[in-house]
């Protein structure tokens, strides 16, 4: 990526930002999309330009430490995403930009090598410039908006003000021209919109071990909830679940219902799982527990054909296909991070952090291993179903970085995601998610039946 088109983007982002300020509701739901915010919220991204024409480094600065302790991003423990200009951070953290030694010299420009401090501050899309006089420009979205509106504003006055007007007329002709001006950016922004989906795909597919390496890490926000009634054929009885819907475009679909299951159910599927499966034919075993996978399977399969307006769709489409009731992906390894934060003074803090008892306020991000899945273009795959069954332990969770969606684990949950409707196109969204660590994740998958011989027959 040339520097000129991460100065673009940038540009893109925060004209996205001021005009969000500025425009109604509506128009922003239409010009923003329904955008998600899943990082932590003291998570702030900033983007780095270096315009000092010196090599530098750029360091967090652990102040919780005496003497204060640097980590590298180059290589170092941060985490630089989007190309090595974005760096995510937290607010409140400070950063050294260092100035490095010429390879050929192995010397600063001056005698001493120089530094500048900056501290990450509450805005969005922070920019930080250090100029060539070794001057950190800290630019962020606060300030923008200030600036782009006030010149919107000047404009306009400027002109009207050659128009020689009474006021009733100035207010109508300031009213029209903030209007136009505002139409103006916005086909400019929407000639950025591909520019930018296509850079926020590549950041968010680098935090992914961060998202799911960070305890807290916030969950993503239903962009709607839809009630679905289902009624258990075997009783007739009624059960009504909120579907939280977190991703929904007109080609993939993401969405979570919580207590979709009981805790019985899933002791059931643990007694006839089998070499990280559970077969089908468990449904009908004819024992207790055989007969509560036969009813999570008709419940399940009720929502899939609901959801995939498939209502003939069966258990045997899928199992002549090899497909099990589910297929479990259990973490053998584990991952064991500090879930809490260090608290006290900084003598105790840091000495329970040594331990691994806690985490620093501030310490940089964890990154966890993850069991990466990627469903391929022209796969026969429609929608997958994930069950969550265990109690909690800190982490788990599953990680869409396509769609910007982040679900935790919590038993009974069962996530639904669509690569695509039948006979439809896939689009990049759904096509990619990961098992964060810790948990163990139960999934049935969906596919588009194969051509039946009887059926070409006839
Ligand atoms: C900073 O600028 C110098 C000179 O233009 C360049 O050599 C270097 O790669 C740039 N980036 C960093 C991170 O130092
Ligand atoms: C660098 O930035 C500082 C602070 O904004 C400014 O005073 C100085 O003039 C800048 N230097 C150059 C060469 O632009
Ligand atoms: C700005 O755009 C809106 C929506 O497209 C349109 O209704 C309105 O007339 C435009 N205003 C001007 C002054 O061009
Ligand atoms: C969806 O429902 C939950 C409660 O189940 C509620 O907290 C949330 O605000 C709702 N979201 C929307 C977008 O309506
Ligand atoms: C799920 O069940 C738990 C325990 O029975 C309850 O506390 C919680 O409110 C339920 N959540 C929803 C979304 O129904
Ligand atoms: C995570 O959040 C919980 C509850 O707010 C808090 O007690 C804990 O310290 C946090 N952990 C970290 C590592 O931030």
């Amino acid at each position: 990526m040339t520097t000129k088109s991460v100065v673009r983007s940038i540009v893109g982002l925060f004209l996205l930002e001021v005009l969000a300020l500025n425009l109604s509701r509506s128009v922003q739901g239409a010009i923003l999309g329904r955008s998600q915010k899943s990082a932590n919220e003291n998570q702030r991204s900033f983007h780095f330009h270096n315009k000092s024409g010196r090599r530098v480094d750029v360091l967090w600065v652990n102040v919780h430490k005496t003497p204060n302790e640097f980590v590298s991003q180059n290589g170092g423990e941060g985490y630089p995403f989007g190309g090595d200009t974005s760096v995510l951070s937290y607010i409140g953290h400070e950063f050294e930009i260092l100035e490095m030694p010429s390879k050929k010299t192995k010397k600063c420009l001056f005698e001493e090598c120089r530094k500048a401090r900056f501290t990450v501050n509450d805005q969005e899309n922070q920019e930080i410039v250090i100029n060539d006089s070794f001057k950190v420009i800290h630019k962020d979205n606060r300030q923008r908006a200030y600036a782009t509106a006030s010149n919107l504003f000047e404009e306009c006055q400027r002109e009207i003000n050659d128009k020689n007007m009474n006021p009733m007329e100035a207010l109508e002709a300031m009213s029209e021209c903030m209007e136009t001006k505002v139409n103006e950016s916005l086909a400019k922004v929407e000639e950025e919109r591909t520019f930018q989906s296509a850079l926020r795909r590549q950041m968010t597919q680098n935090l992914v071990p961060y998202a799911c390496g960070d305890v807290n890490f916030t969950e993503s926000r239903e962009v709607s909830n839809l009630t679905w009634t289902y009624r258990v054929p075997t009783t007739g009885e009624r059960q009504e679940h909120t579907l939280n819907v977190l991703h929904q475009r007109p080609t993939s679909e993401i969405f979570k219902i919580d207590n979709f299951t009981k805790p019985k159910f899933c002791d059931a599927i643990h007694i006839y799982e089998e070499d990280g499966k559970v077969p089908m034919t468990a449904m009908s075993e004819g024992t207790a527990q055989g007969s509560m996978l036969f009813q999570l399977g008709i419940k399940m399969y009720a929502l899939a054909r609901e959801k995939l307006w498939w209502d003939e769709m069966e258990f045997a489409h899928m199992h002549k296909q090899g497909i099990p009731l589910f297929q479990v992906f259990r973490d053998e390894k584990g991952l064991d991070l500090p879930a809490l934060k260090c608290i006290g003074d900084i003598a105790t803090a840091t000495a329970n952090a040594a331990k691994g008892r806690c985490r620093l306020a501030g310490a940089p991000p964890l990154a966890a291993e993850t069991k990466p899945f990627v469903v391929e273009e022209g796969s026969s795959q429609l929608a997958q179903f994930f069950l969550f069954c265990d109690k909690p332990k800190s982490l788990g969770g599953l990680h869409f970085p396509q769609a910007g969606v982040h679900v935790a684990p919590q038993a009974g949950r069962l996530v639904m995601a669509v690569n695509r409707f039948r006979d439809g196109e896939m689009d990049d969204f759904v096509k990619e998610y990961h098992l964060c660590p810790n948990y163990n994740t139960y999934v049935h998958t969906f596919v588009e039946p194969r051509d039946d011989k009887s059926k070409q027959s006839s």
